[in-house]
């Protein structure tokens, strides 16, 4: 099947002769039907929509729209509903099915998608559980996308919708928002982003572009730009044969959230005991990936440096750094930007800010990571304590601003591994060619898993990397996944 995916036109505000000709194309080609992913209108006016319509009319395929954030404006999604399209849908065809959700939250530019939207995505997926090819579209962008200034407007339960999507095989999910056209492979799922299809509002001085996407045993995604087609192809299903006899390189210990201090907050028992645990599972690295204690106070940093004492690498999350924890934090553990070995480097990044829940990493740290990628390291490892990828069961609020750049950059320069410690809650998927894991709180009293306070092992193969999740309190272990090195 072929397919053309364009997004934000915002009418009125419209470059006409790339309206026009865009239109010409999709009508000139053999693409079955189109989808339109958000922003038809601009303020959600009666006058927009009606001449959105009017130059609509030109197109000769059948299509589908989402409505976005602009098209809420202004009480405008009843005019949506009332002029275009329902704002949830299905279109289904022999051996594919569209399902098509609303993510807008009238009057404001942060997406969601409702409990019982959610609900229905889920009710609906399991009804196509069958269908070969699954497609999911709605406006807000569902993981970071580079080139858009600060990461913001991002869909509050992107985790949750990310780990819907994942567990029910969903093979293409498409978005728009960002007016910036990108693609990732998410484990087996394929992110499409478009770009605006013709209006003004374009990042980066970019041309207004559009999407071709075509499926058969492959997904190719095609950005047509004014002069310029830009294409991205990727196998269906990933290969999942690994060699069980590959050469074991090393094994790291992830931890997070330890969350030092003389209150509740902190379980010493849990602590005390992943640690017995974590001394009989001889690694060859332990990395804290911060929020190592409650606040930066001396009484929480001297308890700390009494019961951390194994060899780790830290870094410092924003409870770390608060009060006094930014000089509290050098004097008591060292930050080292590097450590490297002829089997693995990594890089040590402070993610964390004063006083503040938001996290950066910066453009001149960004030029470093560049050079860090040179290394001649077989494997590659980047640590910090933001998340780059949402985690489920955790309201996403785009806590690292520079999330866009940062992802597009380390999955551009093939880094194997990104640990970090945010959110309370344990997380591991392969973007790309690079595998991001969250480690939950090892010993904080508020974390958000069933299965409880945890950290990871990551062990990595010749051939694969094998990630599990170690019970604080237990030491029982729960497999987060196995990925084929490349
Ligand atoms: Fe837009
Ligand atoms: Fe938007």
């Amino acid at each position: 099947m072929k397919i053309a995916h364009i997004s934000d036109t915002h009418f009125p505000q419209i470059i006409k002769e790339s309206f026009d000709r865009t239109i010409e194309k999709i009508n000139n080609s053999d693409i079955e039907f189109v989808i339109h992913t958000g922003d038809l209108v601009d303020r959600g006016y009666l006058r927009e929509y009606e001449e959105a319509i009017q130059s609509f009319s030109k197109l000769k395929k059948p299509i589908i729209f989402v409505p976005g954030n602009h098209d809420g404006k202004n009480v405008g999604l009843k005019l949506f509903e009332n002029l275009i399209c329902p704002l949830n849908g299905v279109k289904e065809g022999k051996d594919y099915v569209v399902i098509y959700l609303n993510s807008v939250i009238p009057d404001m530019n942060e997406g969601r998608i409702s409990n019982s939207s959610f609900l229905w995505l889920k009710e609906t997926l399991r009804k196509h559980i069958d269908k070969e090819i699954k497609i999911v579209c709605f406006h807000h962008h569902l993981v970071p996308v580079p080139n858009t200034g600060r990461e913001r407007n991002v869909l509050f339960n992107s985790g949750d919708v990310l780990d819907l999507l994942l567990k029910y095989g969903v093979n293409l999910v498409l978005n728009g928002h960002k007016h910036y056209p990108n693609v990732y492979k998410l484990e087996d799922l394929i992110i499409v982003n478009a770009g605006t299809m013709c209006s003004v509002k374009t990042r980066l001085g970019d041309k207004n572009s559009f999407n071709i996407i075509e499926i058969d045993d492959k997904i190719k995604v095609k950005t047509l730009r004014l002069d310029e087609i830009r294409e991205r192809e990727y196998e269906r299903k990933k290969e999942r044969i690994y060699n069980v006899n590959s050469e074991k390189l090393f094994r790291i210990v992830q931890i997070a959230g330890t969350y030092m201090d003389d209150s509740d907050i902190f379980n010493k028992k849990m602590f005390l005991n992943a640690f017995k645990k974590i001394s009989t599972l001889n690694p060859d690295f332990v990395v804290h990936c911060g929020d190592i204690v409650n606040e930066g106070l001396n009484k929480n940093y001297t308890l700390a440096a009494k019961y951390l004492k194994t060899p780790i690498f830290f870094v410092p999350g924003p409870r770390d750094i608060n009060y006094l924890g930014y000089s509290l934090f050098s004097k008591y553990f060292d930050f080292i930007e590097t450590h490297a070995t002829k089997k693995i480097a990594f890089k040590f990044l402070n993610s964390s800010q004063y006083d503040s829940n938001i996290g950066v990493i910066g453009r001149g740290e960004l030029d470093r990571i560049k050079q860090f990628s040179r290394n001649p390291s077989e494997f590659k490892a980047i640590v910090l304590h933001h998340n780059l990828l949402p985690i489920e069961n955790t309201r996403e609020k785009g806590l690292l601003e520079d999330a866009g750049d940062i992802l597009y950059e380390l999955t551009r320069l093939k880094i194997d591994l990104v640990l970090t410690g945010h959110s309370s809650h344990p997380s591991a998927r392969k973007i790309e060619n690079t595998l991001v894991v969250n480690a939950n709180s090892l010993s904080c009293k508020r974390q958000r898993s069933l299965f409880g306070n945890s950290f990871n092992i990551i062990d990595v193969y010749k051939d694969f990397i094998y990630v599990s999740e170690i019970q604080s309190l237990s030491g029982s272990r729960h497999v987060l996944g196995i990925w084929k090195r490349v």
